[in-house]
């Protein structure tokens, strides 16, 4: 949530930060901000809205001149988003300018000590607060900036990704993280600084990723140094090269990057599996997984925590590691799994979900489990992610950047690494026989071309969108492997086009929901043939019956339920295990046309942020 951008070196700092910060309005974009410096003086411009609103304050009120600035964008946590409380902040000297993600949970008694030194506060931030400690700090102590900005965030409890600079001091940005992600880009006598690479890519492609309780002083034809904050040892820096290209992130030629996210799902599937699934030669490799078969075999228990859509993949994989390995799987909601001191040891593998790999709770959970002795596997997407550092092993998804709020081509590339690994425990404890094994291996390698298949569904999914984009409700039904997938099609289209959607088993719904249906209520049921497909269409006539409007996803050629339904649509056939891989497709469609038709900002749904570093 929020997202940083900073530049120190010899080119005009102001286009960087714009460009960079649209680059990461995923993240946040309820306000923006940025702070230039040009030799004599800080040169601050910012408003309510989003980056381009930026961009027009910008041109009326400030020159864009100047080698040094930083610039943010906003998801409010302190403070409604309004043109004082966004970012940057200024100190009250006005010397020292300050962007932040995070939350400093301390701020308030930090405020009233200040408050009784004199101090004053324009905003309702907590960052206001951190950058007069800051200030306070340095005046007392008559230090330098980072020191003045170590002694400060020793004082402070939360969590903060911070780029500060001193107007007296030019010639230097001083960085810190915790718990909120900073990359470090390194130019030639320049340094970028951002929550993620996609602002730099294409001026550098060596990157640091500072880690937690990591600072720097990024100075002007220097090199960087970087400390521990807590004991201010020297930290060897270590140089990564970004995988990451220009490409990745623009939207090529889709008008959002959502749709471009959708149709890449059978690119990205196959970058999942490549070099790990070896259909010929019977054989997944996983380097995560053979360092620590053991460990998986061994389990009495995985614990698979996650939250939203992540949390969706490990519901499916719930049954496939039962089904495939016969592993008992619990999944949890990773906010209340950290919360409810939870049952977990050394005999438990706790599988941590997540395509930022930067979800506050799940960092959380995995710290807990760590500490209670698990063992604990990641499956992210981001590479050099805090998850991705903070667990023992994992798996990466290799979906490439995924920009729309809405998660989707993470969801099923997740899907297909689980698959993966259920398979590889299932032929380790021999759960599954030989046969089923090598179908399932060979029927993997098929997916993205029937993922290809099912993105030919865009048309009749377009269509329905047109007869029910003006709904106020819709319910989702799914069994089995498809109730995950159930729960999901109705998280997309809450929150992108604001319908108030539920996803429910099919069969609970003679337990409450039923209640619901009447001719003004779309049902979309996910009725694959195999599973309890007759179980579902006993589900399909209790529907219709009451009048519901039916959307069914089907395999091809079904008549059953197109004889049923109001509307269908048809997917490739696929065995049970994998039909989540398919039925997902549609529902994506179908939340992303009414979205679209309603007027809604697809890529940027209203209070949401991409990467929820905030519990
Ligand atoms: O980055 P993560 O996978 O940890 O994110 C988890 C959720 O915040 C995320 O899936 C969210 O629910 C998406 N907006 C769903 O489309």
């Amino acid at each position: 949530m929020c997202g940083i951008v900073g530049y120190i070196g010899h080119r005009e700092a102001y286009p960087i930060i714009i460009k960079g910060l649209k680059r990461l309005e995923y993240r946040g974009y309820d306000s923006a901000g940025v702070v230039l410096y040009d030799e004599k003086d800080l040169k601050l411009s910012k408003t309510k809205g989003k980056v381009s609103d930026l961009e027009e304050r910008v041109a009326k009120e400030i020159s864009t001149k100047g080698t040094i600035g930083i610039g943010h964008t906003r998801w409010a946590t302190h403070g409604v988003p309004n043109d004082v409380n966004s970012h940057p902040h200024l100190s009250n000297s006005g010397n020292l300018a300050i962007i932040h993600n995070g939350i400093i949970e301390n701020y308030e008694p930090l405020k009233k000590e200040l408050i009784k030194r004199g101090y004053t506060f324009k905003s309702d931030t907590d960052t206001e607060v951190l950058v007069n400690l800051i200030e306070e700090v340095q005046k007392n102590e008559n230090i330098k900036l980072g020191k003045a900005v170590q002694i400060a965030l020793n004082q402070v409890v939360g969590a903060y990704a911070i780029c500060v600079f001193d107007k007296q001091k030019p010639d230097e940005i001083v960085v810190a993280r915790l718990g909120s992600p900073l990359a470090i880009g390194i130019g030639e006598n320049e340094f970028f600084i951002a929550s993620d690479a996609s602002p730099f890519i294409e001026y550098t492609s060596n990157a640091i990723y500072l880690e937690d309780e990591e600072m720097a002083i990024v100075r002007l034809n220097k090199d960087l140094k970087i400390r521990k904050i807590k004991d201010d040892s020297l930290v060897d820096p270590y140089i990564q090269e970004l995988q990451m290209n220009l490409e990745q992130i623009e939207k090529g030629g889709y008008d959002h990057f959502m749709m471009k996210e959708i149709y890449e799902q059978p690119n990205v599937i196959k970058d999942t599996y490549r070099g790990r699934l070896h259909a010929n030669e019977g054989l997944i490799k996983m380097a995560g997984i053979e360092d620590n078969i053991d460990k998986f075999i061994n389990a009495q228990r995985i614990l698979i925590v996650a939250c939203g859509t992540s949390w969706h993949a490990g519901l499916v994989a719930e049954y496939i590691f039962e089904e495939f390995a016969r592993i008992p799987v619990e999944v949890e909601y990773a906010s209340e799994f950290r919360y409810r001191n939870p049952i977990i040891g050394d005999k438990d593998v706790l599988i941590a979900i997540s395509q930022s790999g930067e979800t506050a709770d799940t960092l959380a959970a995995i710290k807990l489990a760590k500490e209670k002795g698990a063992f604990v596997f990641g499956v992210c997407n981001v590479v050099g992610s805090s998850i991705s550092r903070e667990t023992h092993a994992g798996a990466y998804t290799h979906a490439g950047p995924e920009i729309g709020v809405a998660s989707t081509k993470a969801f099923t590339t997740q899907i297909t690494v689980l698959t993966m690994i259920a398979l590889r425990l299932a032929k380790a404890k021999g759960t599954l026989s030989i046969s089923d094994y090598h179908r399932y291996l060979s029927e993997l390698e098929t997916i993205p071309e029937k993922v290809s298949e099912a993105l030919h569904t865009n048309d009749s999914a377009k269509a329905i969108a047109t007869v029910f984009k003006d709904a106020t409700n819709f319910l989702y039904l799914g069994r089995g492997y498809n109730f995950p997938v159930a729960l999901e099609g109705a998280l997309k289209l809450k929150e992108i086009s604001y319908i108030h959607a539920e996803g429910y088993p099919a069969a609970e719904m003679k337990h409450g929901p039923i209640a619901l249906i009447d001719e003004q209520m779309p049902v979309v049921v996910i009725a694959p043939k195999q599973g309890h497909y007759d179980k579902v269409v006993s589900n399909i006539q209790e529907i219709k019956s009451r009048s519901g409007k039916i959307i069914a996803v089907v395999t091809k050629g079904d008549e059953q339920v197109r004889a049923l339904a109001d509307h269908v649509i048809e997917i490739p056939e696929t065995s049970d295990a994998m039909s989540p891989l398919l039925t997902t497709i549609p529902l994506q469609l179908l939340s992303y046309h009414i979205a679209v038709m309603r007027g809604c900002n697809v890529d940027q749904p209203r209070n949401l942020a991409k990467s929820v570093t905030v519990e």
